[in-house]
């Protein structure tokens, strides 16, 4: 993924509008994109209404910064659209794409990077959308986006009934109550169990991964280390990762990131995507400039972090012995804010 570069001067940055990737794009409506409105609505094009659509649209940019993007195959038309709107409690995704079943693929992609972009870049609300209970495609395509079933929030409207399902929230902690650290110290070994790259030999007990935990509070009691966790929208610990204050004189615009993890349960939800957004966000708030993170070598992790920004700026052969005869590289990475 690449946001248009921007520099942070100490005097805040400015909320990127576009996402790029190699395979899709997403840019704010502009008034020819009345086009796309007309042939998802099923109208000529020149019918009043899609440009009243996009005129909204493009008044919602105006007033919040955010709003909904057209998204393209690269280099391709316009095949749909993926909103985020502003409501006084939450926030809405809306999600829409012609020849549906032809774009499933690029409808899953598009809302995973608008998830991942409002946990990063919007205000801390609660990010909602609503399905009609027998709308299987569109429910799955949400919960592979990361976003989970909140049955309290169901209701009925005059168009019928309404499933609402909402994405996971980021927590920012400055110290670990220990009704988490339980939840935090059971993942990790578990994590690790399941071949993480986690600081720990295979079969890793949770009394030898415990002390390190213990590290962390104590650092973050000390000041300058944040635990960023994942939560599902009822609560349950989904991915938690520390973000690393830098302390010397010349580097406090730097931080690293160290022990990202998911729950294995939930991989390949784009719970990993939310994640660094979140650690990201806390540290842009905490005025970090700079991000640097070490990954062990022959983890297909290098790949993971490049989508993030990352780049490889060191390599340390053979760092890491995983076992007799399995030595790995150490491997850091790093990315401006
Ligand atoms: C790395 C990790 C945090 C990613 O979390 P996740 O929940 O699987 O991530 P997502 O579902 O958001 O995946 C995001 C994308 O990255 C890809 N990806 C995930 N893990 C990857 C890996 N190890 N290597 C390469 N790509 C990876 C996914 O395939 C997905 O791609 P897609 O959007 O094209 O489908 C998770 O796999 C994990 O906890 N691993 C074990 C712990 C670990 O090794 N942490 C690294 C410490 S440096």
């Amino acid at each position: 993924m690449s946001y248009p570069r921007f520099t942070t001067d100490g005097h805040g940055c400015s909320t990127p509008r576009a996402i790029i990737t190699d395979a899709i794009t997403m840019h704010p409506p502009v008034d020819a994109d009345a086009s796309l409105v007309a042939e998802l609505m099923g109208v000529p094009a020149e019918a009043e209404r899609p440009a009243q659509i996009v005129a909204v649209w493009q008044e919602h940019w105006d007033e919040h910064g955010y709003g909904t993007w057209i998204i393209r195959e690269s280099g391709g038309d316009a095949v749909g659209f993926v909103g985020l709107r502003a409501h006084a409690e939450f926030i809405r995704l809306t999600l829409r794409t012609a020849e549906r079943a032809a774009n499933e693929a690029l409808e899953v992609r598009a809302l995973r990077l608008a998830s991942a972009h409002a946990i990063e870049w919007l205000p801390d609300l609660p990010i909602r959308m609503r399905v009609a209970p027998e709308d299987a495609a569109t429910r799955s395509t949400l919960e592979s986006a990361g976003m989970a079933h909140v049955a309290d929030l169901d209701h009925t409207t005059d168009e019928g009934d309404w499933q609402v399902l909402e994405l996971p929230y980021v927590r920012v902690a400055e110290r670990i109550p220990s009704r988490a650290g339980e939840a935090m110290l059971a993942m990790w070994v578990e994590v690790n169990d399941a071949g993480g790259a986690v600081g720990f030999l295979p079969g890793a007990s949770a009394e030898e991964v415990a002390p390190v935990l213990d590290g962390y509070a104590s650092r973050m009691q000390a000041g300058g280390t944040a635990c960023v966790s994942l939560n599902s929208p009822v609560g349950d610990l989904l991915g938690f990762g520390f973000l690393v204050g830098s302390t010397g004189p010349l580097t406090r615009h730097g931080a690293t990131l160290e022990r990202i993890m998911t729950d294995p349960a939930t991989r390949g939800t784009n719970h990993g995507a939310l994640l660094m957004a979140g650690l990201h966000r806390a540290a842009r708030e905490r005025g970090v400039e700079l991000v640097t993170l070490d990954y062990r070598g022959g983890t297909g992790l290098g790949e993971f972090y490049t989508r993030y920004g990352y780049t490889e700026v060191g390599r340390v052969p053979g760092a890491l012995r995983v076992a007799a005869g399995d030595d790995r590289d150490g491997v850091i990475m790093a990315r401006s804010l």
